[in-house]
């Protein structure tokens, strides 16, 4: 489905951190960290052992504690949600934007009666709508984390992804635009939640940097000096990263636009950069995805039906009941979105042989 793009430089970056001392909390991981920082337009960065880990971070940092209404959507990967349900937080979900898939601000007002947060996420590569979403924040009293793991490097209305809200938080699994391996960072402008993410990823200790003094409960949430020495390298060509992405986005949708029953992603005139995470396309009503996906595999062509709600997934269903039918367009979007091989260094042949395959697949 994916390929990371490692070159020489994270080689040799490596290499240095091997060859050196220091193997967790040093110097790479302060250069990471600037770096990070630059890329979201934010004052402070703190690179986590990955996006969930940053995201369970933001939310204790921001104190959303049992029993706490978070607006957020149900359209994304589950520890979105998750991170709230960790601290006995309550998602509360809205239904999302049927172009961008990203939550719509109106269904945002629609549920938000008694919330005490909001926690859209950059679905996809693409940012959220800051420009209304910000307002409702401001005028409801939230706290706002906005979900940007999917969406480093993006812009909405020239705003840098990760620039909305108390604090934002980026991942960079191999699948990502760029990769630590493992990883996750938290941004944020305000020294105090900059202090305190930095205490809750190492164990609870205090700004002194005592090592055997734990001022609060933390977790073991560090980015090793190896991986952010990957990222360090990865952040050197992110722009290159990118629009290699978006190079091959442009690709798949000249070359499948002209299938029956197959809509190409589509961008908001607000997305100033598109960060392409995915290609994800959306299937007619009345195309079996199971049926395309299988025909798909048997010609070695992996697909994922990105996402699966997370209402729907058997664990919410457990602990919150059936709440299908609630989220018309989150449900409709879930059922038909099909995401495609997709990395940066696909090949106009290997674009050609999914979009055949495609064609077939679909009777288009
Ligand atoms: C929207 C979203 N949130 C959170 C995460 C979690 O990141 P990680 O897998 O690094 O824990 C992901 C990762 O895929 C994601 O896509």
């Amino acid at each position: 489905m994916s390929a990371p793009d490692i070159g020489p430089r994270e080689r040799a970056l490596v290499s240095e951190v091997m060859s050196g001392g220091h193997l967790s909390m040093g110097p790479m991981l302060e250069r990471f960290e600037a770096g990070i920082a630059a890329a979201s337009g934010r004052k402070f960065a703190i690179g986590v052992s990955s996006g969930t880990a940053g995201l369970h971070v933001g939310v204790r940092a921001l104190d959303l504690t049992s029993g706490d209404r978070v607006v957020t959507t149900a359209f994304s990967f589950v520890s979105s949600a998750n991170c709230l349900l960790y601290e006995g937080a309550v998602p509360v979900f809205a239904d999302i934007d049927p172009i961008t898939y990203n939550v719509d601000p109106s269904s945002v007002e629609d549920v938000g009666k008694g919330a005490v947060a909001l926690l859209p996420v950059d679905v996809f590569g693409q940012p959220c709508d800051f420009t209304r979403l910000e307002p409702i924040a401001e005028r409801n009293g939230w706290r706002v984390i906005e979900d940007s793991c999917e969406a480093i490097g993006g812009a909405h209305a020239e705003r840098p992804a990760g620039s909305l809200g108390d604090l934002a938080v980026f991942a960079f699994y191999p699948n990502k635009q760029m990769t630590t391996g493992e990883g996750g960072a938290v941004v944020t402008d305000d020294p105090k939640l900059a202090a305190l993410a930095r205490s809750l990823r190492n164990q609870g200790r205090g700004e002194g940097g005592d090592w055997l003094t734990h001022v609060r409960l933390g977790y073991n949430y560090r980015l090793d000096e190896l991986s952010a020495a990957v990222g360090v390298a990865q952040l050197e060509r992110l722009d290159e990263l990118i629009a290699e992405r978006a190079d091959v986005a442009r690709r798949y949708s000249a070359a499948l636009a002209a299938i029956d029953g197959v809509t190409v992603p589509r961008v908001a005139k607000e997305t100033t950069r598109m960060s392409w995470f995915v290609y994800v396309v959306l299937l007619d009503r009345g195309v079996d995805r199971d049926a395309v996906a299988a025909k798909l595999a048997a010609r070695m062509v992996p697909t994922r039906p990105y996402f699966r709600p997370i209402h729907l997934q058997p664990y919410y269903r457990k602990r919150f009941g059936d709440l299908s039918g609630s989220l018309p367009v989150t449900e409709d979007v879930g059922r038909r979105a099909l995401a495609l091989p997709f990395h940066g260094r696909l090949s106009d042949e290997s674009i050609g042989y999914v979009t055949e395959a495609l064609r077939e697949a679909v009777g288009g």
